[in-house]
């Protein structure tokens, strides 16, 4: 080692000291000189200072604390860190009151309001070692914008390359261009041991069951929750946490932690730090940002000028604010793509199920040990008899969707390599391209488009991300040859290239990649295993879906509440493919080991409210549809994308209440996409247009043109493994105007609850005449919910 390399690295050793020295020493309180940024409303005040040359922030609420002091800054590689010796140099505010109309989305407007200070720190030229002699005459500068809603704040980290003319000569560079980021060290320090809903911290999934508990009881509750989940699992400390992190005050404030616009960076999960004895944190309960490394252990790679996702921090005053919140949409970016057109909600049903609940199977053959793709010849394997993706069951789901209205059909297993696609950490599983032998592609992509029906490209990538990428120009033009407009897409095992994580800088930049690509292909993209979402689709409204989070695939699994919490948690980042719908919920009849699902049909219909997606799926079988259908009716007459949503009541765990006015331009721009392929039919009306317009069965298209829309709102509710009376006041209708509502509802004897009580399938439908007078008293089962349409007359 060279002598000047070694005394460096003496240095930065005692640089590290110097820093652990400090690491628990953040300030007590913010000095009387902090700068202090008000929210519109003035009720949230911001402070930030440099205290001994660390960067501070906290955050009250009417004169109380919600984030005690809390450093900020980064430890980096090769050079000293990001979070000592700066001087605040410059600091700047401004406001913003702007209105804009997402793609998609709860409501058609969306408000961004708020007031932002922008600060500038600077490590002095000598104050700070680099193992870069380059760049030791330069200052070191590092920006924090702050961003303070009524509801909540919102700060990044900017390094900008040309530093600002207004302090700096003319072409003064930062010493920071290319560096790599060891940890983030922004804190989170919370002022009480508040209730808060968990999942375990995980580089690979977020595919868990939530925990409720004190802050207090993370630690000793981890092991339990951990096991509560998907795999792969990679965990890596007993406190550690995911975002968004809902949690609740005993003084009744609401408040989460999570993040937004998360690009060409790693995802924040949260550590709560401990004393190392005691395994109990200290108070003040004190959250540091622990972001996902890549496989070189590193945790952001990063080029000025550059800048980091948002940190957020939502505080509220009720649950029902929470989910009225749009900080994480509003500190996103406006959208990018020039034209939308292509862009729709879409209502899908699926040859899915059958896999999931073990009917049939993704696979064609057992004639297999392994597959090379290439070389294994499927042309003369004997077929299993039980591949779901079979033309003529794939011929009779189109025919089922196309009579009830459905826009799309999501097919899986149509593509040659599911013998061993899984837990084999084979690189090469898929090409996207070649169909087995009994999926005919273009003949039923034909039949579907006469029928109305799109149909949803699915590709597994089994989590090899670079074989994906090999294929992905290939497999999007394939899918414009036969007319898909939407892709799911999977990332199921360990990642490859391998000791990568799902949640890494480069992989995130692979999700990331996969969309942009796909809009050039006008593509809408649903993928499963990927990233939870931060808003981008705000900026990318071809990000139609996304699954993130435990969903229905999950089956008995998923405890009862766990889709009461995840509209406060997953949900904030943007719409999860839950993919609701089932009406056989006890899977022991359809195959032997199957078990019993908590939840009723009318919890099942209440999803469709609750849960806000512009890509919702019936998920179960035509035939467990069948003897329904008058239940059915409600998936069938429901809207996907709305100009108002309303949240009545809440409580994260416990229950939820909604009701939502459809957006009258989207109903019926999935069957126009479909009148524009040459093969396509041309007069589909979807099934919530036809309930808008009041129109009859033999009604199309054309007649949307000279009827008139009602006034309809959508009401649903579902509640945990509690049966609950609620009062639903109706004051949401227009005064004056009399309304027929159409109420599924849970029977007296209906349980959602497995057991000898289990009668998940007694529901009631009635139907009346309502006014904004009205207040329906309305029961919920344990396990249950229910769903309401109603209809101006
Ligand atoms: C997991 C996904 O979440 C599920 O929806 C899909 O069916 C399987 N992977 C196979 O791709
Ligand atoms: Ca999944």
């Amino acid at each position: 080692m060279k002598a000047h390399v070694f005394l460096m690295t003496l240095c930065m050793a005692l640089a590290c000291v110097h820093l652990q020295a400090q690491a628990n020493s953040r300030a007590e309180r913010m000095p009387h000189d902090a700068l202090v940024l008000a929210s519109p409303d003035g009720q949230l005040t911001m402070q930030f200072a440099v205290v001994d040359g660390v960067p501070h922030y906290s955050l009250n609420r009417s004169g109380k604390a919600v984030i005690l002091p809390s450093r900020m800054g980064f430890e980096l590689e090769w050079r000293d860190d990001l979070a000592h010796a700066y001087v605040l140099v410059d600091s700047s505010s401004s406001s913003c009151d702007e209105t804009w109309q997402p793609v998609w989305g709860e409501e058609s407007r969306i408000r961004n309001h708020y007031n932002e200070l922008l600060v500038t720190l600077e490590q002095p030229v000598g104050s700070v070692e680099s193992m870069d002699h380059s760049t030791e005459n330069r200052p070191t500068v590092m920006q924090i914008r702050f961003r303070l809603y009524n509801d909540g704040l919102g700060f990044r980290y900017e390094f900008p390359d040309l530093l600002p003319s207004t302090r700096y000569a003319a072409k003064t560079y930062n010493a920071l261009v290319c560096f790599w980021f060891k940890e983030e060290l922004t804190e989170f320090a919370l002022a009480g041991d508040h209730t808060a809903w968990w999942i375990p911290g995980d580089y690979d999934t977020q595919e868990y069951n939530y925990t409720e508990s004190r802050l207090s009881q993370i630690a000793p509750l981890f092991e339990a929750s951990h096991k509560n989940g998907g795999w792969p699992w990679t965990a890596f400390s007993n406190s550690g946490v995911q975002t968004a992190l809902q949690m609740r005050t005993d003084d009744g404030l609401y408040l989460n932690i999570h993040e937004a616009a998360t690009l060409d960076y790693p995802t924040m999960h949260l550590n709560l730090m401990q004393d190392s004895n005691s395994r109990v944190p200290n108070p003040p309960f004190v959250f540091r940002a622990w972001l996902c490394p890549d496989a070189a252990g590193y945790k952001g790679r990063m080029q000025a000028p550059c800048h980091t996702p948002w940190r957020t921090v939502m505080v509220c005053t009720s649950a029902t604010e929470v989910l009225r919140s749009r900080l994480i949409l509003n500190l996103n970016d406006p959208c990018v793509l020039d034209d939308v057109s292509w862009i729709h909600p879409v209502k899908y049903m699926g040859v899915w199920w059958e896999m999931i609940s073990g009917k049939s199977s993704w696979c064609y053959t057992n004639d297999f040990p392994s597959v090379r793709l290439g070389e294994t010849d499927y042309s003369h394997a004997t077929p299993t008899g039980n591949h779901g993706a079979n033309n003529a069951n794939v011929r009779r789901y189109i025919d089922f969707a196309a009579k009830h209205g459905f826009d799309a059909l999501l097919i899986e297993g149509w593509n040659i390599g599911w013998e061993d696609w899984y837990g084999k950490q084979k690189e090469f599983v898929f090409d996207f391209l070649t169909p087995y032998p009994d999926f005919d592609l273009p003949a039923l992509n034909r039949y579907a488009h006469e029928k109305g029906i799109r149909l949803i490209m699915h590709h597994e990538s089994s989590a090899s991300t670079v074989n994906y990428e090999r294929w992905m120009e290939k497999a999007y033009s394939l899918m414009n040859q036969y007319g898909y407009d939407a892709v799911k897409s999977g990332y199921v095992g360990t990642i490859i290239p391998y000791a990568e994580g799902h949640y890494s800088q480069p992989i995130n930049n692979h999700y990331h990649y996969a969309i942009t690509e796909a809009a050039k292909h006008h593509i809408m993209v649903n993928a499963h295993e990927a990233v939870r979402p931060t808003g981008l689709c705000r900026t990318w409204p071809n990000m139609i879906g996304n699954e993130s989070a435990m969903g229905t695939e999950f089956r008995e699994r998923i405890n009862p509440g766990h889709t009461t919490i995840l509209p406060f948690t997953r949900l904030q980042g943007g719409p999860m493919d839950y993919t609701p719908g089932i009406f056989e919920p006890d899977i022991s009849k359809i195959v032997p080991w199957g078990k019993q699902m908590h939840t009723t049909i009318c919890n099942q219909l209440g999803l469709y409210v609750t849960f806000y997606s512009p890509l919702q799926m019936a998920a179960d079988f035509p035939e467990h549809y069948e003897p329904y259908l008058d239940a059915f009716q409600f998936i069938k007459d429901v809207a996907v994308d709305w100009d108002t949503s309303i949240y009545l009541m809440a409580e994260p765990g416990d229950y939820i209440v909604t009701a939502r006015h459809p957006k009258l331009n989207s109903l019926n721009k999935a069957a126009e996409g479909v009148a524009t392929l040459s093969d396509g039919k041309k007069d589909m009306l979807s099934g919530a247009a036809r309930y808008v317009y009041a129109l009859p069965a033999e009604a199309t298209a054309r007649d949307l043109a000279t009827a008139t829309p009602h006034d309809v709102w959508y009401v649903g509710g579902i509640t945990d493994e509690n049966a609950r009376e609620v009062t639903v006041p109706l004051n949401f209708l227009q005064p004056g105007v009399t309304y027929d509502a159409v109420i599924y509802t849970d029977a007296k004897d209906a349980s959602g609850m497995p057991g000898d009580a289990y009668n998940p399938q007694a529901y009631t439908i009635t139907t009346k005449r309502v006014t904004a007078k009205t207040k329906l008293k309305l029961r919920m089962a344990p396990c249950g919910g229910f769903a309401i349409s109603i209809r101006a007359r």
